[in-house]
């Protein structure tokens, strides 16, 4: 079969090629998250997603799609971006999809080698990718390729959430002194049912937490109307304590982050 297939490489022009891609990968999402959070309808994803896609090229200094196709059409891609992790320049893998009717033939692990080699190429040494918690097959594929445990999501959402009394600092502010960085990402999300604006706090101090004063930036973000929350933080042993209170406050690890030197 892999004869067969050819891949084929382009921009923001071959978005619309992998609708079908990403509902299969959606649908396999649905099927292994553990998230907690319920999930948006099937017909909503893909505008979403396309969306979000559109951003990542217009705000990135290079994105681009591998497209596996065969005499049928479309059957797997991926989708890479440039960012900065932790002031190293990254190739993140955006998406990785192959339909079902092709998975296990090798397919999955020629992309892989086929970004890593383009990313080389363009001096990036760092590759990474997120793994929605529950997804154990396709964790066990990137183990087994290199990739090592880098941060962990953490998430929330609670459409329900009660205004709460306004506090004197803002949001920002009182992240500032959990050392927590926040930035409002637009939305909504493509899998998870989320507010228009999302809320991501990094941990980029470690410190003590005092739980109450966490609660209290919840609660503000909430008020706000960024009632979807994600918390970033390294992967363990340095994530433990934080960890430990996300999970007291209802949240749940939905991703994870994983990096490889390339
Ligand atoms: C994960 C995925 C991209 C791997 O691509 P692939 O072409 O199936 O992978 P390869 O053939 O190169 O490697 C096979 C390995 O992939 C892993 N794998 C993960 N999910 C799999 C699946 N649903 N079916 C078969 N293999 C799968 C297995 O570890 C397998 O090794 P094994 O045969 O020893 O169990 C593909 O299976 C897929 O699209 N899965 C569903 C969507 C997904 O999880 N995407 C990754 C999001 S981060």
């Amino acid at each position: 079969m892999a004869e067969e297939i050819e891949l084929v490489n382009g921009g923001a022009e071959l978005i619309p090629a992998v609708e079908s891609l990403w509902e299969a990968l959606f649908d396999h999402h649905l099927e292994v998250s553990r998230s907690g959070v319920a999930t948006i309808a099937r017909e909503l994803s893909w505008p979403r997603r396309r969306a979000h896609y559109e951003r990542l090229f217009s705000s990135h200094a290079h994105a681009e799609i591998w497209l596996a196709r065969n005499a049928g059409g479309p059957v797997a891609y991926a989708l890479w971006h440039e960012d900065e992790i932790d002031g190293r320049r990254a190739a993140v893998l955006e998406s990785l999809s192959v339909l079902a009717a092709a998975r296990g033939l090798g397919l999955g692990t020629r992309l892989m080698q086929t970004v890593d080699a383009r990313a080389r190429s363009q001096g990036i040494e760092l590759s990474a990718v997120d793994v929605l918690s529950g997804n154990d097959r396709a964790m066990q594929l990137y183990r087994r390729y290199g990739f090592e445990p880098h941060a962990e999501f953490w998430l929330r959402s609670n459409q329900h959430a009660a205004p709460r009394p306004e506090s004197s600092a803002t949001a920002a502010e009182l992240a500032g002194t959990l050392g927590l960085e926040l930035s409002i990402d637009p939305g909504p999300d493509d899998t998870w049912i989320s507010s228009a604006r999302m809320a991501s706090l990094t941990a980029v101090a470690e410190r003590e937490r005092d739980p109450q004063l966490l609660e209290s930036l919840f609660a503000r973000l909430e008020g706000d109307g960024a009632w979807t929350i994600f918390v970033y933080i390294p992967a363990p042993p340095k994530a433990r304590p934080l960890r430990e209170e996300l999970a007291n406050q209802g949240f749940r690890r939905s991703m994870e982050r994983l990096t490889r030197v390339i």
